[in-house]
């Protein structure tokens, strides 16, 4: 380490120029960098009001915490950003159309960079929790694009961060597929396999900055769980329990994908206090809170991800029990974690949470009322289209019941009804597998959506013909009615009649 030039953040930004294109480790707030990206922040501050152009483009594992998308955002230097992000001043900047933003599956950003479809890595802005002397970095607490970065980077600014100890070594497995027509099977065969090294390599020659620091996560706290959390998740244990007595999961039971956020939180914290669902492992690419408690109650076996992405009391307790978790929580890049390949050779059973779904079993994850952009797709594409059994859930309602979140048509369409197998809300389950569009029009109907919207949805499939009966003009009616009144229970069907 000692050979490596250790400086400032504020020299460090100054690697990075006008119109680069920087790659950030780390996966949602999780083994973020924290400092320079702060400094480049105030760099661009000071270029702009010299009246100079100061914008940078920005690959990321995830969402990040503020320190890169709300400094980048709120200093309007933000060229264009790519995959998945979910800070307010960026949000508002992407849909204020003044920050292009690329929405996109995050298996798939590693590869795109390293086909070149994206343009050039110019600078990797990497938080480790060690490097050594021949250029073995060690991340933090989420993986991302690092090792991708890292290669194709012309430069790397490494932020030491003393936070995370140097102890995490051998809590990461780094591997890189190479690409077509040379590539090979990933050989993982289960939630706990290695395939690659525990450290990412990198030539110690493209390291032209080490900045030291000692920042805390920007991991935010879980909402306690609710009645209606509550609820969602008790379905879907109840639903996992009854499809393992029919025989449709195994006895063993299979890995389990769960989402981001609060509901995937309840979701898995509900599973874990069902004791007819066996001990299980995770393989999934955000590792919560509620999985490090089920490990130590004893319900979780083993989880393997991207990042840890748990409270910052919950990662003080992981790094002080270290020899406790090592052998049972793994990291490892998106493009594996979320891999296709591994994702259909486990049978995973994957649990995400849709914004809207529709009575034909399409679902919107990004979309508010269709045009404004929420968070992205993130992950849940990966693991929807590939899994043993694909789960999603949502509140059926929302913005107290001014909003259905079941409704005619999606307003906008991230997994369609091909790929998505079960629909839970807290009113109930419907089984989608095997059944015509009128067929799981009734099932999400009669199951899943809110009893004030039951009549209206029921309506509504009255007025369309043909196999997936629409009715062109009314299918974007709840949406349309809510933008004019903040209501969609304001719907009248005559007109259409
Ligand atoms: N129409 C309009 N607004 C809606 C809505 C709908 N159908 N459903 C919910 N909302 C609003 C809520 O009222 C809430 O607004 P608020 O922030 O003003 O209170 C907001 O949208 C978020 O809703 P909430 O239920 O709290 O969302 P969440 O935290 O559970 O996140 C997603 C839900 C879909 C946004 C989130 O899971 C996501 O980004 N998913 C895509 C990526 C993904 O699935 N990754 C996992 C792969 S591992």
């Amino acid at each position: 380490m000692n050979k490596f030039p250790v400086m400032s953040a504020e020299e460090a930004a100054n690697f990075i120029r006008h119109d680069d294109h920087i790659g950030f480790s780390g996966f949602t707030a999780a083994g973020c960098p924290k400092s320079v990206s702060v400094a480049l922040a105030k760099k661009a501050e000071a270029e702009h009001a010299k009246g100079n152009p100061f914008k940078v483009g920005m690959f990321t594992g995830a969402s990040t915490g503020d320190s890169i998308d709300g400094v980048l955002a709120r200093a309007h230097a933000v060229k264009f950003r790519t995959p998945y992000q979910s800070n307010v001043d960026l949000r508002n900047a992407i849909n204020g159309q003044e920050a292009p933003y690329f929405d996109m599956h995050l298996s798939h950003l590693a590869q795109m960079l390293r086909y070149g479809f994206l343009g050039k890595v110019d600078v990797g802005v990497i938080e480790a929790a060690d490097i050594t002397a021949d250029g073995e970095i060690i991340p933090t607490c989420g993986v991302g694009i690092a090792p991708t970065v890292c290669r194709l980077a012309d430069k790397v600014i490494i932020e030491l961060n003393r936070k995370h100890p140097k102890e995490i070594r051998g809590m990461h497995d780094i591997y890189e597929p190479a690409d077509p027509p040379h590539r090979r099977a990933i050989p993982v065969y289960a939630p706990s396999d290695r395939a690659g090294t525990p450290y990412i390599k990198i030539d110690p020659k493209k390291i032209v900055a080490v900045v030291e620091t000692d920042l805390e996560n920007e991991g935010g706290k879980f909402a306690p769980v609710d009645e209606t959390t509550a609820k969602i998740g008790n379905n879907v244990a109840d639903f996992l329990v009854s499809e393992m007595k029919t025989g449709r999961i195994p006895a063993s039971f299979l890995p389990v994908q769960s989402g981001v956020g609060n509901i995937a939180n309840a979701v898995l914290g509900a599973m874990g206090e069902n004791k007819n669902i066996p001990v299980f492992e995770i393989y999934t690419e955000v590792i919560q809170d509620a999985v490090i408690s089920l490990m130590k109650s004893g319900r979780v076996k083993f989880a393997s991800g991207c990042s840890f992405t748990v409270s910052n009391p919950m990662m003080d307790e992981i790094y002080s029990q270290l020899p406790f978790f090592k052998d049972k929580l793994l990291l490892r890049p998106q493009e594996i974690s979320n891999n296709p390949e591994v994702i259909r050779r486990l049978g995973l059973i994957t649990i995400n949470t849709a914004l809207e779904a529709d009575i034909f079993g399409n679902i919107n994850s990004t979309h508010v009322v269709g045009t404004k952009m929420m968070n992205g797709v993130g992950g849940s594409g990966d693991f929807t289209r590939n899994a043993y059994l694909s789960i999603f859930t949502t509140p059926s309602v929302a913005k107290g019941t001014a909003i259905s979140a079941i409704v005619p048509m999606v307003s906008h369409l991230d997994h369609n009804e091909h790929s998505v197998s079960i629909l839970i809300t807290e009113q109930g389950i419907a089984d989608l597998r095997g059944k015509s569009p009128v067929q799981r029009a009734h099932a999400i109907i009669e199951n899943c959506v809110h009893p004030e919207y039951k009549q209206l949805l029921a309506d509504y499939l009255k007025l369309g013909n043909g196999h997936t009966p629409h009715h062109l003009k009314a299918s974007f009616a709840f949406h349309r009615i809510f933008n004019e009144t903040k209501d969609m229970h304001q719907v009248n069907w005559d007109k259409y009649r």
